[in-house]
């Protein structure tokens, strides 16, 4: 066998290899509207009164898609993944300035939501301090969630798949107790928890592939 069809058997392995491991990721930007409404209840413990009015948020922001760059604002400041986190303040371009969220603009923009939902927790508190609701940081919801945003979940099925003692939503006892501890938002959540849904938020599995990288 002579090297050039050994490189090109090697190329060949390659793109099929590439081409199993990009075609997905692509789809995998859009998440699912009721398996978000699920995650920041059970997953993330977003008040249950307050997940209609975060679905009709990312909605409007992002529509649902982790990586997108939002380029509206009048200063030309970006506005990065699920809940266009502006990077005016609050995330680092790697240019020296720490965003507020010590986090990258970029890792807002990937397929794990964790570290954007710390952050927009960190909005919300201070919005919340500063005009008394915190969804006030977020124009898209000053503009379209004021009003009754229960349709947005209506459809969803919102039990906890792998805990059937979970509060249901609307249920508004557990929301009072979820609001108790937001104090707790900024660190980092307990990473011993099992994860079920870490590699499935998505509409679209991901190959095996994906798990190699
Ligand atoms: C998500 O946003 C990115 C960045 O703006 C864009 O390239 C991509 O096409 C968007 N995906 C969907 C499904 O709209
Ligand atoms: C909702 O989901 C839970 C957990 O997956 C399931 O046990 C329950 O039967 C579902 N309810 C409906 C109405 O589909
Ligand atoms: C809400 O949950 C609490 C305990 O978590 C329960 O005692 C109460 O009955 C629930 N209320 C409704 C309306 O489901």
């Amino acid at each position: 066998m002579s090297s050039s069809a050994t490189s090109l058997f090697m190329t060949g392995v390659l793109m099929v290899f590439m081409a199993s491991w990009c075609v997905p990721l692509g789809r995998a930007q859009t998440y699912d509207r009721c398996q978000l409404a699920r995650d920041l209840l059970h997953k993330y413990k977003l008040p249950a009164n307050q997940i209609s009015q975060w679905i009709c948020l990312v909605r409007w922001e992002s529509n649902f898609n982790t990586s997108a760059i939002g380029s509206l604002n009048s200063d030309g400041s970006l506005d990065h993944g699920l809940f266009q986190i502006s990077d005016l303040y609050w995330c680092d371009h790697g240019n020296g300035m720490d965003g507020a969220c010590g986090l990258t603009c970029e890792s807002l923009r990937n397929e794990d939501i964790k570290d954007d939902v710390i952050c927009a927790k960190r909005i919300f508190r201070q919005h919340q301090h500063l005009t008394g609701n915190g969804f006030n940081a977020w124009v898209a919801w000053k503009h379209r969630c004021q009003g009754n945003t229960d349709s947005y979940i209506a459809d969803c099925n919102t039990s906890s798949s792998d805990d059937g003692s979970s509060p249901s939503l609307g249920n508004d006892s557990s929301g009072a107790d979820r609001e108790r501890k937001p104090q707790l938002a900024a660190q980092p959540e307990n990473p011993q928890q099992p994860n079920n849904w870490l590699w499935f938020p998505f509409s679209h599995a991901f190959p095996t592939g994906w798990l190699f990288f």
